[in-house]
């Protein structure tokens, strides 16, 4: 990582094409305070079933080149929505490739969440997020009810936490904290 620029990987979790979580992250994106750029990708939409047997030689390319991206990234985003109490398994399949990969342990990792509800899976995300050895930055954690609105209500919202710097705020505190720990 250069002193000034953070590079930043954000995965979304969700596979909607109206997708808030998603809005959230291009928010977050085109507001981001100079020094910090933002990738966006979509896991779900390019990686095949998760089978340990498929490890090792037998790795498919797809899921080099993801964990290739997140290796290059000194720090993760991630906004995913809450499914029946649960991750989505397109987004814990995604997850489940880099369980026994080298790439993930450490990587600070903050999550944007664009509901006003789905506590849960912000509760088990950090979980396995934890327990893959990321390391979750809980001062950059940020949300806004996008969930439910109307495409015009979520503009609203996301052009007045641009305006209030809620979204650029985040990203601070994100930074601050990842190079805290590249001291
Ligand atoms: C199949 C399905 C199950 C859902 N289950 C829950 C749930 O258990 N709890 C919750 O708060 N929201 C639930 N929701 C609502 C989504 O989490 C919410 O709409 C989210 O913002 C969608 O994210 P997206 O716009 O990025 O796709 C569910 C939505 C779907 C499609």
């Amino acid at each position: 990582m250069s002193l000034h620029q953070l590079s930043i990987y954000a995965l979304c979790g969700s596979l909607r094409q109206v997708s808030t979580s998603r809005r959230l992250l291009e928010a977050l994106r085109d507001g981001a305070p100079d020094g910090v750029s933002i990738e966006i990708c979509t896991p779900a939409a390019g990686l095949p079933i998760f089978n340990p047997d498929d490890e090792g030689d037998r790795t498919p390319l797809s899921v080099r080149a993801f964990a290739e991206k997140i290796r290059a990234a000194d720090g993760l985003i991630v906004s995913c929505p809450e499914y029946a109490h649960g991750i989505p398994g397109s987004f814990k399949n995604a997850l489940d490739w880099l369980v026994s990969r080298d790439e993930v342990p450490f990587k600070p990792v903050m999550f944007a969440h664009a509901s006003h509800r789905g506590d849960l899976v912000l509760e088990l995300l950090a979980e396995v997020l934890t327990t893959m050895s990321l390391r979750i930055v809980p001062e950059a954690f940020l949300r806004l009810p996008l969930a439910g609105r109307s495409d015009e209500a979520q503009r609203e919202i996301l052009e007045a936490a641009r305006r209030d710097g809620v979204l650029a705020a985040s990203l601070v505190r994100f930074r601050r904290a990842v190079l805290a720990t590249e001291r």
